[in-house]
C-alpha cells in the first residue's frame, strides 16, 4: 500500500523542524515547502524528506501541490513577528492571508485529501480577558498579525463549508523552545541578556502571566491533529498560567545567575494576564502537555546555550 503523504509548510522553521523531526520515524511520506526566509534547511533531514524552495503566496506552490497530491498539510509557513506585521501590513496579510488562501486553494479539490492542519494563534483573542479563553471567546486581535491569522482561519472554515475540505485549526499560547537568537519573545530576551551577564529587563512588575507552552508538546498536537474530529477550532495550551517573574526565578537557577532585574515601566497595550483552556483538544485527542515550564525550561536551556552566544552583538 502507498504510504500516504503529508505537506509541511514552513517545515525548516522553529515549530516546523520538530514536527518533521517527529514525523521521520512515523510511516509518512514527509514533504516540506518553505522559502527559507526564517527557516533554514540544515533544521530537518535532507536524506530523509523531500524539501521544494518556494514561496506560499506563488503559483509555483500551488501547482506543486496539485501536483504531488498530499492526503495531509500542516501548514506553518507564515509572517510571524507582531512589529513587522505593525510596519508592514500589506506585507503580513499578502503572506498570512493571500499565502494561506493559495495552499486552502490548491488543497480544494485533490483526490484523497484527509486534513488540512492550520497553525493560528492566542492572538486572535486580543485582549479579552474572560479568563481561561476558550474557542467560543469573543475574537478581537489588537494586531495586523492576529488579524490576518483570523482571516486564514475564516478562510479555512469557509472552504470546509463550500467544498468539505477536512480542517483543523490550532490556536497555540505562548510557544517556547530552542529558538534562534533573532526570536523576541520574553524567554528568549531574558536568555540572550542572560548569557551576555546583562541585567534581564522586565516591563511592569513581573505579575503578568501567559499560558507558556513547550514546543514539542505543540509539534506532538499538529501531529495528533491531521487525525481530530470534528472539524474546527482548538486551542493548544497548557491551561496554566505562570508569572514572568516566575520565568526569570527558574531561568536563574538554571543558569546560576543571580544578576538584578532592571525594570522598565510597562508597555502600553500589553495584557496582563493569558490562558486558553485546552480542554476541548484534550476531549477529542490523547494529547496531553507533557512539559510544566520548569521541565520546559530545562529542556529549552541545558546545553543549548551556547547556541545563542552565536550571533550576539
Ligand atoms: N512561535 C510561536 O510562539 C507561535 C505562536 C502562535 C502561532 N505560531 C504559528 O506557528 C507557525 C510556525 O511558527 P514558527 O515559530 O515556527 O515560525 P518560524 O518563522 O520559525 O517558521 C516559519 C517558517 O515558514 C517559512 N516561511 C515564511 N514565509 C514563507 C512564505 N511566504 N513561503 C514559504 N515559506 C515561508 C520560514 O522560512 C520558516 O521556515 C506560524 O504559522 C505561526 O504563526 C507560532
Amino acid at each position: 500500500m502507498e504510504k500516504n503523504k503529508i505537506l509541511i509548510t514552513g517545515g525548516c522553521g522553529f515549530i516546523g523542524s520538530y514536527v518533521v523531526s517527529m514525523l521521520v520515524n512515523t510511516p509518512y511520506k514527509i514533504f516540506v515547502l518553505d522559502n527559507l526566509s526564517t527557516g533554514q534547511k540544515e533544521n530537518i533531514p535532507l536524506d530523509r524528506v523531500s524539501l521544494t524552495v518556494c514561496d506560499i503566496r506563488s503559483e509555483e506552490a500551488y501547482e506543486y501541490i496539485k501536483v504531488l497530491q498530499p492526503n495531509y498539510v500542516i501548514h506553518l509557513a507564515a509572517q510571524i513577528d507582531v512589529q513587522t506585521s505593525m510596519q508592514e501590513q500589506p506585507y503580513d496579510a499578502d503572506i498570512n492571508i493571500m499565502g494561506t488562501l493559495n495552499v486552502i486553494q490548491a488543497c480544494k479539490d485533490l483526490p484523497n485529501f484527509k486534513k488540512f492542519v492550520f497553525a493560528s494563534t492566542a492572538a486572535v483573542y486580543g485582549n479579552n480577558t474572560d479568563l481561561p479563553l476558550t474557542e467560543c471567546s469573543t475574537t478581537t486581535p489588537t494586531s495586523p498579525y492576529g488579524q490576518s491569522k483570523l482571516v486564514g482561519e475564516q478562510y479555512l472554515a469557509l472552504v470546509h463549508e463550500l467544498y468539505r475540505l477536512p480542517y483543523a485549526t490550532l490556536r497555540f499560547a505562548n510557544v517556547y523552545g530552542k529558538k534562534n537568537h533573532s526570536a523576541n519573545d520574553v524567554i528568549t530576551n531574558f536568555w540572550r541578556r542572560l548569557v551576555q551577564d546583562k541585567s534581564p529587563e522586565i516591563f511592569g512588575t513581573g505579575n503578568q502571566t501567559r499560558d507558556f507552552i513547550y514546543v514539542e508538546d505543540i509539534a506532538r498536537a499538529l501531529i495528533e491533529a491531521i487525525n481530530v474530529f470534528p472539524c474546527g477550532v482548538y486551542n493548544i495550551s497548557t491551561n496554566e498560567q505562570t508569572s514572568i517573574n516566575k520565568v526569570l526565578g527558574i531561568m536563574n537557577d538554571l543558569l546560576g545567575n543571580d544578576i538584578p532585574v532592571k525594570k522598565l515601566p510597562e508597555r502600553p497595550g500589553d495584557i496582563l494576564d493569558s490562558c486558553l483552556a485546552n480542554d476541548k483538544f484534550v476531549k477529542h485527542t490523547n494529547w496531553l502537555p507533557e512539559e510544566t515550564i520548569h521541565s520546559g525550561l530545562v529542556k529549552t536551556i541545558i546545553g543549548t546555550n551556547n547556541q545563542l552566544k552565536v550571533g550576539v552583538k
